[in-house]
Order: C-alpha cells, then structure tokens, then sequence
C-alpha cells in the first residue's frame, strides 16, 4: 500500500502528467483538496473508488482516512492544485506518514506559475533582463512571513516576482515594489490560469490598482518583472552560430543537419 501525492495541476484537466493519470487510475481511494483540484481529474478513479474532498476536513481527519485505507491495503491517491512543491501542505502530511510508518511518494504537478507565464506568452529570464524568478507570497490571516522574506528583499535583488495569494491586498504590494522596479514596470495579473474562466489583465505599477478594479476572485497570481512585454533583451548564446559547446562542437558536422 501505497499514498500517491500528485500534483493535479493548475486547472485545465488535460495539464495533469501521465504518471499522474495512471496512478489515479490505479487507486481505489482518492483523496482531493477540492479547492482547486478540478473535479474533472476525478473522472481517472476507477469504478466504485472512495473519493473524498479533503477541503472541509481536519489535518487529523483526513490523516485518518489515510490510515483506514493503510490498514485495508488500499492505495492512496492523494491530489493537490498545481505542484506540491510550493503551497500543498504536504509538508504535515509527509511527516505524519513518516511517523506511522505509511509508504507515500510523490509525482510532480504543473505549478500555477507555469501555467500563468504560459498564459501571458511569457519567458520570464530573458538574457539581460532577468534571471531569476522569485515565488513568493504576502502573510496571510493563517501564514506569517519569515522575517527576511520580505516584498522589499526580493525586489531589491531587480528578479521577476510571481506573487501568490496576495491578489487582495494589490495595494500594499504596489506600495512596496514602486521604490525598486519603477513605476513603469509591467505587471501582469491572471487569474485561474488555465481553467475556462482565466482573465489576464496587464498594466504597469502605476496603473494595476485601477486596471483591476473591483474583481474579487482570489485564485490569481502577480507577475511582476522587466522581462514582461520587453523586447529589448539579448539573443541566448546558447543557440549564436559561433558558440561552441559539447552538442554542437564549432567545425564539426551537425549531428541532425538541416534538411534543403
Ligand atoms: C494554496 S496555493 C497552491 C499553489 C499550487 N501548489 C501551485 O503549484 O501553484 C493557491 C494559490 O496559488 C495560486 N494559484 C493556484 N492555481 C492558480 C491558477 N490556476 N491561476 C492563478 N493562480 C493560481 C493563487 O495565488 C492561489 O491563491
């Protein structure tokens, strides 16, 4: 026996791995955070599977359904939004397995932030521009912020943003970010990346409160960066005709040459 911790993905049912699918399929027991996992990944549980959504449960509820389907023999498929990297609470649940001595793995998803730069068309490191990309969040009613992981640290390092849970409090994050990014600096807000109802709005610092105006769906990301719309960026070496590197030695033959 087994728990499966999937990532399901940002919303879109197709944006879910292959791995993914199959050990959904293969688990009698699926247990989704029903949030935001969309219900049509449901429809990977075999016939007759327990299907429960976690959203309204207890930490200790739901570890306990884990534990009734250990004592059964029956494999677990645990599902969570976007990767369960970042924002999953896999964390308490990983431990708490560890603890009772439950065998889990786990199968990467497609975090929202993917899905979102997706969305905007966007390569987030440009060369030149940007080469790092910090995910970061606000604190929150349930989440404080470690000291050092402040707004202002990460804008000070000029790396693109992508600012989760914090699409209510747009004013505070404008505030802090104006000093180091400018006021000019495009943002991009999207929301629900992927699902039917995604809505991306673009604007700079300045101008995002008054572009989003009274919207009140929170499933949203911030992407905040120079690299957003620029243009003006360096081409990649990595594909210059006189770089030489280990797949494509300068003065040999290609490996695949170009057909005529
Ligand atoms: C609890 S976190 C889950 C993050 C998730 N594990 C991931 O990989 O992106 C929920 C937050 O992620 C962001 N989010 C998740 N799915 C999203 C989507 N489809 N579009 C935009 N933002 C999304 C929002 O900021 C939302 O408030």
């Amino acid at each position: 026996m087994t728990v499966h911790f999937i990532g399901a993905g940002p919303g879109a049912a197709d944006l879910l791995t292959l791995r993914g699918r199959d050990l959904i399929a293969a688990s009698p027991v699926c247990l989704y955070a029903g949030s935001l996992v969309p219900e049509a990944v449901l429809a990977h549980c075999p016939a007759g599977a327990r299907i429960v959504n976690t959203a309204p449960m207890s930490l200790n509820a739901i570890i306990a359904e884990i534990a009734a389907a250990h004592a059964a023999g029956l494999d677990v498929a645990r599902l969570h939004s976007g990767d369960l990297s970042v924002w999953s609470a896999m964390g308490e649940q990983l431990r708490r397995l560890r603890a009772l001595g439950i065998p889990y793995d786990v199968t990467p998803g497609v975090p929202s932030f993917a899905a979102g730069a997706a969305a905007l068309g966007a390569e987030l490191t440009l060369p030149g521009v940007a080469q790092s990309v910090v995910l970061t969040r606000t604190s929150g009613r349930a989440t404080s912020m470690p000291p050092g992981e402040t707004l202002e640290n990460f804008a000070r390092t000029g790396a693109v943003l992508v600012i989760h849970l914090s699409v209510h409090v747009l004013d505070r994050v404008v505030v802090e970010l104006v000093p180091h990014y400018g006021p000019d600096c495009p943002v991009a807000v999207i929301w629900r990346a992927s699902w039917p109802d995604q809505r991306i709005v673009r604007a700079t610092l300045a101008t995002l409160e008054t572009a989003v105006g009274a919207e009140m769906e929170r499933t949203a990301l911030i992407f905040v960066g120079h690299s957003l719309g620029a243009e003006d960026f360096d081409e990649s070496r990595l594909y210059a005709g006189d770089y030489d590197r280990r797949y494509r030695p300068v003065g040999t033959s290609p490996r695949f040459p170009e057909s005529a």
